[in-house]
């Protein structure tokens, strides 16, 4: 990562953080992961578990194992090679002396860690700063702005690789790896999130977990997948009819096509998300389908597929320029299926710009 960027980033953790001294951000096993360590440290690799960064605003000390010495020192960061838990824990100790205040990220850590630093070092007082660095992380730099851009762009293009793909026959799973195939092949490291397909009456539950249902005409193909970028997510639904839609099909589609328009135009900067939750849900709600949106519009999106802010009914909170946000209404009606539409969006002054662009129009297969 580039100086400034890191400088910027720090500032941001610290303006909301100003009482302390330093903060110790704690990795434990793949359970216990806290992105805030990448989000710092910015690795061109490496899983860096039982590690921990100890950060002062001017300076960035990486404990990591002989395992990822090589990767840890290409950041150009300070790097203190440990020798198992005992000497990760006796170079914390070491390196915390003379510093009385301690950000903690409590969002993360584990209670077994938080025992043992009250252990190791009882002097210390901890506060917790787990909402500085939402704060810091819900707005997005131009660095986290051009990874998710480009996972997004993957999503966007992936799909229309896999449509030609899609035959009578095949099944949830098979259509699901296609998907993640194909976005690899466009440069994504991964999936974001283990894709979702759902043919068929299966596209009522909105997080269904593809099987061996087999496509058949009339059948709902809902697939809602996202590429993984150098760390940062896209996350997109498309639903699709294969053969020619009913005219419920099109209604249920177009009715949460209506709202996911009402949605986008309602986002700015200041405007809360609860007030675009609603924009969108009243659509549906003036519609037959009232009640039939189950879940929020939107959540955030960053190294978390479910980072923050949200657009919610309960999120009463003014969204803010560089928030990169979801916009996913749908309608789910048991035993006939569902549709959802799902786009990402960066948050601008007077508007916002959409960064997935996969056609939006019903596409009968
Ligand atoms: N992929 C889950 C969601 O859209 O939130
Ligand atoms: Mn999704
Ligand atoms: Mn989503």
């Amino acid at each position: 990562m580039e100086k400034k960027l890191l400088e910027q980033r720090l500032k941001k953790i610290f303006e909301y953080a100003k009482d302390v001294d330093a903060l110790l951000i704690m990795q434990g096993d793949e359970n216990s992961v806290d992105k805030t360590f990448f989000y710092i440290t910015d690795p061109d690799g490496g899983i860096f578990e039982s590690s921990a960064l100890i950060v002062k605003p001017d300076n960035v000390k990486i404990l990591t194992s002989q395992l990822e010495e090589e990767i840890a020192k290409r950041t150009g960061m300070d790097v203190i090679v440990t020798k198992g838990m005992a000497d990760l824990k006796k170079q914390i100790v070491e390196n915390l002396k003379g510093l009385n205040t301690i950000g903690l990220n409590y969002t993360s850590l584990t209670l077994e860690q938080y025992r043992d630093l009250l252990r190791i070092v009882p002097d210390k007082e901890f506060v917790n700063i787990s909402s500085s660095i939402e704060e810091s992380r819900r707005l997005k730099d131009t660095e986290e702005l051009n990874r998710i851009r480009e996972a997004a762009k993957i999503a966007s293009e992936a799909i229309q690789n896999v449509i030609p793909r899609i035959k009578e026959g095949m099944t949830e799973t098979e259509l699901a790896s296609e998907m993640v195939y194909q976005m690899m092949r466009l440069g994504a490291s991964e999936p974001s999130f283990s894709t979702i397909v759902a043919f068929g009456k299966n596209a009522s539950m909105p997080h269904y977990s593809p099987g061996n249902a087999k496509l058949k005409r009339g059948d709902f193909v809902l697939i809602d997948y996202g590429a993984r970028y150098k760390r940062y997510c896209s996350d997109v639904t498309r639903t699709m009819v294969f053969g020619k839609a009913t005219e419920e099909q099109k209604d249920v589609y177009n009715t949460v096509l209506a709202a996911q328009k009402a949605g986008f135009s309602k986002i700015k900067e200041n405007v809360n998300g609860k007030d675009v939750d609603l924009a969108a849900r009243t659509v549906i709600d003036e519609s037959k389908y009232k009640g039939r949106f189950i879940h929020s519009l939107g959540h955030g999106v960053g190294m978390d597929v479910h980072d923050h802010p949200a657009f919610s009914p309960n999120f009463d909170i003014p969204i803010k320029e560089n928030m990169v946000v979801t916009v996913e209404p749908g309608i789910y009606i048991p035993d006939f299926g569902g549709v959802r539409i799902e786009d990402d969006v960066i948050v601008k002054k007077d508007g916002c710009e959409i960064i997935s662009t996969a056609p939006r129009d019903l596409i009968e297969l």
